[in-house]
């Protein structure tokens, strides 16, 4: 039966405990970790947030009801302890911060008895994820977890505390708010008092923000609640957090200025790690023809190489038409890996179909300076070993290329060279490398919709000295955006704001958005800017993103406290579920589900 707390008063937490606390009597209130039997001594482990501390119950210093009463204890009880914190008489755990000391028990409570857990409550937990999220509540009790958990809320408190002190105000934006057809899908949510109309979950504070300036708010800050509806991967959850900001009368290197200097503050704090500034800046053609990528993990080389015009007389088909096209060839070096084996290379082929490669070519340079490839019947000596120095090519080197239309070249080997890098243990999960991103291409040009749009959003200012041929080559014209990236992860992005009604305009109709279709969009947004609008810029982190590298984990799951899963439900609730007929009669909404969603 579970006994209560009364008249008692937890005085530390068990992982407070030292050697300095030796010979005072303590209460402590935690759950059973591991509860050792030996006969007449009985070992009982206590756990809370801060850590582990041992309970050492001995026959002729606990009474007989003592013993007994610990000899019932099992993992996951809730329970108090007073008694006396006595220098360990047995062989110190290094294992336990505790560990030169334990307590002598003088009372116990069982606070609350417990079940046997589904899995046990560990640090690296070995037991299955999706068993893990159905009992997160249990899940979160694991160290790892709670670290994380912890970390979390310390970068929340210090970015409070930096930008409080950088002048910025924390102002709450809607959650309820106009759904937009520009970007991601939204969360939609019906309204009861206006039948067959919906709020949108926001996707981010953008307009808001933006607003908030027009209101001479002058600098603004919120940890922001996101909600998209995207496919989920390991770094994406359809509800997500912000670290979201907006400065007035500022530009780019305003905005990057106060954010190093935000980073160094919380790697100093939290990590002990030094963030050198200025930050390495690059703008997105060079990330992507050095890297492939627009978010470069530069912690390691394998950079790659553009041979276009090394091959382009050569005899290979898939080579020469990919050049015609319009395309490039461009090729990664994989030092040492000549050896690799024919079937590693064909899974290497099978990953950058993934990326829309039709293939991926390759050069084994064996130790002898002869080459076994793909394609070698198509090139003469001359051509081949041109291709080879090219690309630094020594023995015992791989060659692998790619050749299509650049983004499937940039996607495809961008993405083998870090599966290469991790399947080749390059990564240093240690090592910390940011890079400002800039240039971004204002446009990116959709297949799908048959027209450009905005690669970051509508309201992203141009470059000045590209204003020129934004009717011309729209697709040309760079944005004064920024990404801010770590170790191949974009933590952050932002950009300067249009505040000048023509280039606003201009921006719709390339987009191709009649001047009726952006007032009913974005009316309100437009209308404000009619009244004084200071020039303004900003920049949203992902939180959970940016906790998840600091924490070294590899899923965002491991740093929100309640995560969905891959199809957006959640494990434990079972959300989303099916309306009550009732709710739905409210909201006057019949539900017909299509067959085959
Ligand atoms: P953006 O769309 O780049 O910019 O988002 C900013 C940052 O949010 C994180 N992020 C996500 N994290 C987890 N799950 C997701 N589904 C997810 N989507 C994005 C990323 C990203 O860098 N309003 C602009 C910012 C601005 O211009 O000020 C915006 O939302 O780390
Ligand atoms: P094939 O001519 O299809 O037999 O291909 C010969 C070699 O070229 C194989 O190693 C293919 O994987 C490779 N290959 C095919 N298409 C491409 C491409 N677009 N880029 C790079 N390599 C390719």
């Amino acid at each position: 039966m579970a006994e209560s707390m009364k008249g008692l008063k937890r005085t530390h937490r068990c992982g407070e405990l030292s050697a300095s606390q030796a010979g005072q009597t303590v209460t402590i209130m935690g759950w059973v970790q591991k509860n050792r039997n030996k006969g007449g001594l009985v070992f009982v482990d206590v756990r809370d947030r801060s850590g582990v501390i041992q309970v050492v119950f001995e026959e002729g210093k606990a009474d007989a009801a003592l013993l007994e009463k610990a000899a019932k204890l099992r993992a996951e009880y809730v329970v108090a302890i007073t008694g006396r914190v006595e220098m360990r008489s047995g062989a110190v755990n290094e294992n336990l911060a505790t560990g030169e000391i334990e307590i002598i028990p003088e009372s116990l409570r069982i606070l609350s008895e417990s079940e046997t857990p589904p899995f046990p409550i560990e640090e690296n937990s070995k037991t299955k994820e999706e068993v893990r999220l159905k009992y997160r509540y249990l899940d979160l009790r694991r160290p790892d977890l709670q670290r994380n958990l912890r970390m979390k809320s310390h970068v929340m408190t210090l970015t409070r505390q930096f930008f409080a002190g950088e002048g910025f105000l924390e102002v709450e934006t809607p959650m309820l708010g106009k759904t937009t057809p520009e970007g991601a899908r939204d969360y939609l949510v019906p309204s009861r008092v206006h039948p067959g109309c919906f709020y949108g979950l926001p996707q981010s504070p953008q307009l808001y923000k933006q607003l908030l300036m027009c209101s001479g708010m002058d600098r603004y800050i919120q940890i922001a609640r996101c909600f998209r509806d995207e496919d989920l991967r390991a770094d994406r959850q359809p509800e997500f957090t912000q670290i979201d900001m907006e400065l007035s009368f500022v530009d780019v290197d305003d905005v990057i200025e106060v954010n190093e200097r935000y980073l160094k503050r919380l790697f100093q704090e939290v990590l002990g790690i030094e963030v050198k500034l200025p930050i390495q800046r690059m703008t997105w053609q060079e990330a992507m023809d050095r890297f492939g990528s627009d978010k470069p993990d530069l912690r390691f080389g394998m950079e790659l190489t553009d041979v276009s015009d090394v091959v382009k007389d050569c005899g290979f088909g898939v080579f020469t038409g990919a050049l015609e096209n319009g395309g490039s060839v461009r090729g990664i070096n994989a030092k040492g890996q000549g050896g690799m084996p024919r079937k590693k290379i064909d899974k290497l082929t099978a990953f950058v179909k993934d990326y829309g490669a039709k293939g991926l070519a390759y050069i084994a340079i064996q130790e002898d300076g002869s080459v076994k490839s793909s394609f070698a019947k198509f090139l003469s000596e001359e051509q081949m070993s041109a291709l080879v120095k090219a690309m630094d090519g020594e023995p015992g080197d791989l060659l692998l290329f790619a050749a299509d239309k650049n983004k499937v070249v940039w996607d495809s080997l961008g993405a083998l060279r870090v599966e290469l890098a991790k399947q080749l243990e390059l990564l240093d999960k240690n090592e910390y490398r940011f890079v400002w991103i800039t240039e971004f291409p204002l446009l990116e040009w959709s297949e799908e919709q048959g027209r450009f749009v905005a690669m970051h959003h509508p309201f992203t200012m141009p470059m000045e000295e590209d204003l020129a041929f934004i009717d011309s080559d729209p697709g040309k014209v760079r944005a004064k955006a920024y990404d801010i990236v770590l170790n191949g992860n974009e933590i952050g992005g932002g950009s300067v704001r249009i505040h000048q009604n023509d280039i606003q305009e201009k921006m719709f109709e390339v987009l191709g958005f009649t001047r009726e279709q952006a007032y009913s969009q974005f009316g309100f947004l437009l209308d404000a800017f009619k009244y004084g609008v200071p020039p303004h810029a900003g920049l949203a982190y992902g939180l959970d993103r940016l906790v998840m590298l600091m924490a070294g984990e590899d899923s965002i799951r491991d740093v929100i406290a309640f995560p969905k899963v891959k199809d957006a439900s959640c494990l434990m609730t079972e959300a989303p579920t099916p309306a009550d007929e009732k709710q739905l009669e409210e909201l006057g909404l019949s539900v017909r589900v299509k067959e085959g969603m």
